[in-house]
């Protein structure tokens, strides 16, 4: 496993491997690696002929410092995880291999940039949109994994896929979830074991209006409330949003019928923003 700092060399790496006929698949992340990591690491292992994952905490898509300041950072035990999956290349360049001197180069999606997730941490989705095709433009990925925790930026990504004219191909993983339900986050690492365990009343929540859905509620304010009424039974847990959105144009909506819907939630929990969502009328 090679680990690369500089533009130049990853650029001319994914020319040969292009040029010698072989698939690319990457994995972007920003290290802290976890199990919900992994699981994108071995679809990638299995698709395609070279795997590469880039380790960038990516300063454009905080929009608040002390958040980016804190965020959990360890290269070296990430590197020990990704040699154990056969990964081929770690792209881990420095910030200013990224955003060099006078950089001034921004992609934005609209829309779907300003929303939910988008409303409560502006600029967030800028500065995805802007590391995920400076990446792209480097690595020349066939295929690229992603998670389905971060439904928005999936959206985003996908519509930046489309409208930049990537020959890439967004592949969408199920969330990873630790045994409580909680979904793998990077983030967890600033819970302790106690407010990890109750942080599971998200998933529960969710899991409980799904019961209600199975049982052929279809009104999205209903269960809206199924979802806020046992989040809001958690101390620790202040809700940012619960909303039922179309899963492709982010809409909200009022009644689901047959459409697929997500069921999005973040949660300011103990101090550490959390989120998480489920699938209504799934089309996999
Ligand atoms: O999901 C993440 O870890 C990041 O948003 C990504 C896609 C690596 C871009 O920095």
């Amino acid at each position: 496993m090679e680990i690369i700092n500089r533009r130049a060399r990853i650029l001319s790496l994914s020319r040969k491997i292009r040029r010698e006929n072989k698939t690319i698949g990457f994995v972007p992340t920003m290290g802290a690696l976890h199990q919900g990591h992994i699981s994108l690491v071995k679809q990638a292992r299995q698709s395609s002929d070279v795997v590469i994952v880039s380790i960038f905490v990516n300063p454009t898509q905080f929009n608040d410092k002390e958040d980016f300041q804190k965020y959990p950072r360890d290269l070296t035990s990430d590197v020990a995880i990704l040699s154990e999956y056969q990964v081929d290349y770690v792209f881990a360049p420095d910030e200013k291999e990224i955003y060099g001197e006078k950089f001034s180069t921004y992609v934005y999606v609209e829309g779907l940039s300003d929303i939910l997730e988008g409303a409560s941490r502006p600029g967030h989705f800028r500065g995805v949109a802007t590391i995920v095709t400076i990446l792209f433009n480097l690595i020349r990925p066939d295929f690229a994994f992603f998670g389905q925790k971060d439904a928005q930026q999936v959206a985003v990504v996908k519509r930046l896929t489309k409208d930049l004219g990537f020959d890439t191909e967004i592949i969408v993983m199920p969330t990873v979830r630790e045994p409580s339900g909680l979904a793998m986050s990077s983030r967890n690492s600033r819970l302790n074991d106690e407010q990890r365990q109750r942080a599971a009343v998200i998933y529960q929540a969710l899991k409980q209006a799904e019961k209600a859905f199975e049982k052929g509620e279809r009104n999205a304010h209903t269960l809206e409330k199924i979802v806020r009424e046992k989040i809001q039974s958690e101390p620790l847990a202040a809700i940012d949003y619960v909303a039922i959105v179309d899963s492709e144009s982010f809409q909200q909506i009022s009644e689901i019928e047959d459409r697929e819907a997500l069921i999005l939630v973040a949660v300011n929990f103990a101090g550490v923003r959390l989120i998480d969502n489920i699938v209504l009328n799934s089309r996999q």
